[in-house]
């Protein structure tokens, strides 16, 4: 398969398509997508003591517009697909893409909160895992290792790996504790496109799929439950939870290819990273 994996190298004047091609960028890409994932990092920061009990999603989400505007950009997901808010909101058995709304969070929840602020054309993409209030050690210890399950298959990322090194991390660590890997959604390519080739599965063989290349932008999300995998979409077409109605746990990062390594776009500069935000 890898040897029909098309790479193209993007330039400030290049047309990007969603052609099915991994894109490859140089410095002025790389300097977009920090500027973009700055600003993820710091509305995700400023989330953190507006996540209480008793908020609504729907005021959440009014922080992320407001922040995002405020810092030069727009929410990429406003408007996207027929999506009509600023971040999804997941909470405790939602896995991913909550719609916030007058839901008001309580005392033992986990929360993701994903954000898209697009900056002069760049996407930085990121979520993380909010504690509300008093949360059962079980719950606490799946978003612990849901965040050692990103930072894995980060660490998997240079150039000559291949892109299963980075779903095959993830799916050791998760099922090492006995948790579920989803499967039905995955990271991606990002940068000019929110959406890109290729798709970066949180469960893969190492050793597989196409090579990492300098230059290549993705996201790294894996969504991993307390139980089983499978993963249901609710009537509204957007949320989606866990079969078992099992808890959720996300994060995720905005990366770049290095020479050496990666660059996380997205890193906190505050040290904001996991909960708790102390
Ligand atoms: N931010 C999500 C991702 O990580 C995508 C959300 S699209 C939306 O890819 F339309 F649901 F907001
Ligand atoms: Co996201
Ligand atoms: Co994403």
């Amino acid at each position: 398969m890898d040897g029909m994996t098309q790479y193209q190298t993007i330039t400030d004047s290049s047309t990007v398509l969603r052609d099915g091609t991994i894109k490859l960028h140089g410095p002025e890409g790389f300097a977009g997508m920090r500027a973009a994932g700055k600003l993820a990092a710091e509305i995700l920061d400023a989330l953190a003591p507006h996540v209480v009990p008793g908020v609504t999603t729907a005021a959440l989400d009014d922080i992320v517009r407001e922040m995002s505007i405020a810092g030069g950009g727009v929410p990429a997901t406003l408007g996207y697909r027929g999506y009509t808010h600023s971040c999804c909101i997941s909470i405790n058995h939602v896995v991913c893409h909550g719609i916030p709304g007058d839901k008001t969070l309580k005392d033992g929840d986990i929360v993701n909160i994903d954000v898209t602020p697009l900056v002069d054309g760049w996407h930085g993409d990121s979520s993380r895992m909010y504690l509300v209030g008093d949360v059962p050690l079980k719950a606490r210890r799946l978003v612990e290792v849901t965040y050692e399950c990103l930072m894995l298959g980060i660490a998997a990322v240079r150039p000559g790996a291949r892109l299963g090194d980075i779903g095959a991390a993830i799916q050791r660590h998760a099922e090492a504790n006995r948790y579920g890997v989803v499967r039905e959604f995955c990271g991606h390519g990002v940068g000019r496109l929110f959406h890109d080739a290729p798709e970066v599965v949180h469960a893969a063989r190492a050793g597989t799929g196409p090579e990492l290349r300098p230059g290549m932008f993705m996201t790294i999300e894996p969504m991993i439950n307390l139980g089983k995998a499978p993963v249901k979409l609710l009537e509204d077409g957007w949320t989606a939870v866990t079969r078992d109605r099992s808890l959720s746990a996300q994060f995720e990062h905005s990366i770049g290819i290095t020479e050496t390594g990666c660059e996380i776009f997205t890193q906190s500069a505050t040290g904001m990273h996991k909960p708790p935000y102390v």
